[in-house]
């Protein structure tokens, strides 16, 4: 093995996309002479978070090298592809019903291909019941092989049989890959993939793999790719990017790569998620704060403020740990926002319990919450725990705290009310009206001016109209 092969073990090798490139150009090649003069179109859809959306950029970059264009018609599509979530059960029955919903037009259309990805494919049991009960299901692939899609639209093309390709796998790296991306204000920048933590209630350290870390090098081309792009708002992705860089054998930390992107030459706004509370630490905190491009807004999901619920989560901090970084973080940018995630009813939590997490919200008085009732994942610890809790207290338990925060968000919004904000402009909300968001990730509403366009540019804006979650507001 070499040097560089034993510091970067996830690499997928350079022959091997050549490979891929190799196939690609088949496919290329048959698809064009069943669907000359026009090109077959794919209709392609993610669920779940920005990781995974931006998965489905580098799968549509794929698809376009395959020589798929692209329609938000699924009835003009001759490529259905659904890139698949398993976060929580809702995600996955709507992606039943979904499939579903496609049989129709398999039948009106044979040569229709209906092909299913990600995190949700990349369970044993889901791929077997596609297997079985959805034989118009025409290809289910998991998420550690991306770069082989050529190959496998190859399988399918040739052999006309079912391609089931689902490997279990520590997960890869596959650098160059094609991306063809969503927005043109706003890019999406993978930083790790996977996940160790193995939170009790949560799939997807099963389904996306162990923690690896792109190589600063390859992070830091993409950035400035993305920058010289006209990409305004860059976000870093990562389930935990605080521990960015502990698999390379190098002197990389994630706060040394915050550095590192703050330094790329160009007025952009640098974003990132998600932290995790047990490993952030000050020198981060100390980073963004030190950066002039770092957005003031920190993510930071707290899940519970019960020390009780948080050990059996296997969260590793207790909730004055989470306060404690909490004030450092404010304490270092007094204008911080922070928003989090929270789940209600976690198995055994007691209302005691849950109103831990009502006193922890009054105290640090989040921005915005993205707040979930436990949903059991098969295959997870906490799936197995006494869950005696009805679904009916949880919705109580979950209004009341969606009240709490409804109330703290109208407030924080209040204050904002006559002070200006430099606003990154990323589109129209309605006909004459823009909108884009402060550094704070809070979203702001305000009328386009005049004869000018100043979309995909930053501009201040004064709050004159605070709504409960969003703020409206005019140019100055
Ligand atoms: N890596 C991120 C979270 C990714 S999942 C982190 O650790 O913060 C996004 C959110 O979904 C989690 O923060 C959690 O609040 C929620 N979630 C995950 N699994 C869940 C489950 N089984 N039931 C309910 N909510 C869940
Ligand atoms: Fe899931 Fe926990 Fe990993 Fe986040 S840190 S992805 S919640 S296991
Ligand atoms: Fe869903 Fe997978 Fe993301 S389970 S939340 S798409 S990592």
């Amino acid at each position: 093995m070499t040097a560089k092969a034993e510091k970067t073990p996830y690499r997928v090798p350079a022959e091997e996309l050549d490979r891929q490139r190799e196939y690609a150009g088949l496919v290329r090649t048959i698809l064009t002479s069943v669907y000359e003069p026009s090109e077959p179109l794919a209709f392609v859809h993610t669920y779940g978070c920005q990781g995974n959306v931006a998965d489905g950029e580098r799968i549509k970059g794929i698809l376009a090298s395959l020589g798929y264009g692209f329609t938000d018609d699924v009835e003009k599509a001759s490529l259905i592809l659904y890139n698949t979530c398993a976060i929580r059960e809702h995600a996955e029955d709507r992606i039943y019903g979904n499939v579903g919903a496609v049989k129709r037009l398999k039948r009106e259309n044979p040569n229709l291909i209906i092909a299913l990805c990600g995190c949700m494919m990349q369970q044993p049991r889901v791929a077997e019941k596609i297997r079985a009960s959805y034989p118009f299901v025409d290809m289910v692939f998991g998420t550690h092989v991306i770069h082989k899609i050529p190959e496998l639209f190859y399988r399918r093309l040739t052999t006309g049989k079912r391609v089931f390709e689902i490997p279990d796998s520590d997960g890869v790296i596959a650098e160059d890959l094609p991306v063809r991306r969503d927005g043109s204000v706003k890019g999406w920048l993978p930083v790790m993939y996977g996940c160790n933590n193995f939170c009790s209630y949560c799939i997807v350290p099963y389904v996306r793999g162990r923690e690896r870390s792109r190589e600063p090098e390859d992070i830091l081309r993409e950035a400035r790719e993305l920058v010289a792009g006209g990409y305004k708002d860059i976000t870093l992705l990562g389930q935990n990017v605080n521990s960015y860089g502990k698999n390379l054998d190098r002197d990389v930390d994630f706060a040394k790569l915050l550095r590192a992107v703050n330094d790329i030459d160009g007025d952009f706004i640098i974003r990132f998620m998600t932290s995790h509370p047990k490993d952030c630490t000050p020198e981060l905190l100390d980073a963004m704060a030190d950066c002039r491009k770092v957005a003031r807004h920190l993510h930071l999901p707290f899940q519970s403020g019960s020390d009780r619920v948080l050990k059996a989560m296997n969260r590793g901090y207790t909730a004055e740990k989470y306060l404690s970084l909490i004030d450092y973080a404010r304490s270092v940018m007094p204008e911080l926002s922070i928003t989090s995630d929270v789940i209600v009813g976690f198995p055994g939590e007691t209302y005691e319990e849950f109103k831990d997490t009502l006193s922890l919200i009054e105290r640090v008085r989040f921005t915005s919450l993205y707040t979930f009732i436990f949903s059991p994942r098969p295959g997870t610890a906490a799936a197995k725990m006494e869950d005696p809790v009805s679904r009916e207290e949880k919705g109580r338990w979950f209004k009341e705290l969606t009240d709490l925060q409804e109330r703290i968000a109208g407030e924080r919004t209040a204050a904002m009310k006559g002070r200006e904000y430099r606003v990154l402009c990323e589109g129209y909300a309605r006909e004459g009206v823009l909108n884009g968001r402060t550094s704070g990730n809070v979203m702001i509403e305000f009328p386009e001016p005049a004869g000018r366009d100043i979309t995909g540019g930053f501009c201040t804006v004064r709050v004159t109209e605070p709504l409960t979650w969003i703020v409206r507001g005019e140019l100055v």
